[in-house]
């Protein structure tokens, strides 16, 4: 992988696109002062494993969302991945258009909240590299740019308590979906709005479909968007 980025002038380095420090976890912790300090220790991939097969229909959904509050470096976020990308292998293997599109949307519906700067690289680049090889790319190709800009808005440095930024704003989400033809929408939402939402939802059928989209209203609305654009906002946001 390496060596391709430094054969092809026009590709970002490795260090921009933060997979070298791509990284599995091998080991449940990384220091006791890391656990002391902020409880990190990270779940045994046996455990994710059979806890996402207890949501195993929306797990191995392809647009289903899934937020980690507390991501570390993707220990949830990598299995769920992997099990939407054999997802879309049955479902779009065939067409190598739709397998690219719906690969890039799995990776829009995985979200992820941490407190430490290199969980977060590391998670980003966990999630990347595992992209990088289901499609077989290479770090020039426009997919790869657009995944990285999809992961830079949806793994967010913050407090999944306080639901804030570390700057201190309010943690938004990029609702992703795909209209087909090669185009994405987006809206963003405030996280607050969205656990209102999901107890809105919990109250029952009846309360559900009462005026909840005049209730729970995006920050933002974009125009449908392609895999160039995104690559545009990925290397735009990078300068
Ligand atoms: C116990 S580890 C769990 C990591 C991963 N979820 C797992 O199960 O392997 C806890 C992680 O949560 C992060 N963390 C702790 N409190 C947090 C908070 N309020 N908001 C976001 N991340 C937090 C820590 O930095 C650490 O990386």
């Amino acid at each position: 992988m390496k060596n391709n980025q430094e054969n092809n002038s026009a590709n970002l380095s490795a260090s921009e696109l933060n997979l070298n420090c791509l990284t599995t976890t091998t080991s449940q912790i990384k220091s006791k002062q890391r656990i002391a300090d902020h409880g990190e220790v990270f779940t045994p991939p046996w455990l994710v494993e059979a806890m996402l097969d207890i949501v195993q229909g929306e797990a191995d959904r392809i647009d289903a969302r899934i937020l980690e509050p507390a991501c570390g470096n993707g220990n949830f976020l990598i299995p769920a991945l992997h099990r939407k990308l054999a997802a879309v292998d049955i479902k779009y293997g065939k067409s190598d258009f739709e397998r690219r599109h719906y690969a890039l949307l799995s990776v829009m519906c995985i979200y992820g909240i941490e407190l430490l700067v290199d969980n977060i690289s590391e998670c980003k680049a966990n999630l990347l590299a595992i992209l990088f090889e289901y499609l077989n790319l290479d770090s020039a190709d426009e997919i790869f740019l657009a995944a990285s800009y999809v992961l830079s808005e949806n793994i967010v440095h913050g407090d999944a308590l306080k639901m804030c930024t570390t700057e201190g704003k309010p943690i938004t989400f990029a609702e992703w979906g795909y209209l087909g033809k090669g185009k994405f929408q987006r809206r963003d939402f405030r996280l607050d709005t969205l656990t209102q939402s999901a107890a809105w939802n919990a109250k029952g059928d009846m309360f559900a479909t009462l005026n909840r989209n005049d209730i729970f209203q995006p920050v933002e609305s974009y125009p449908p968007i392609t895999i160039t654009n995104l690559a545009k906002s990925y290397l735009g946001k990078r300068n």
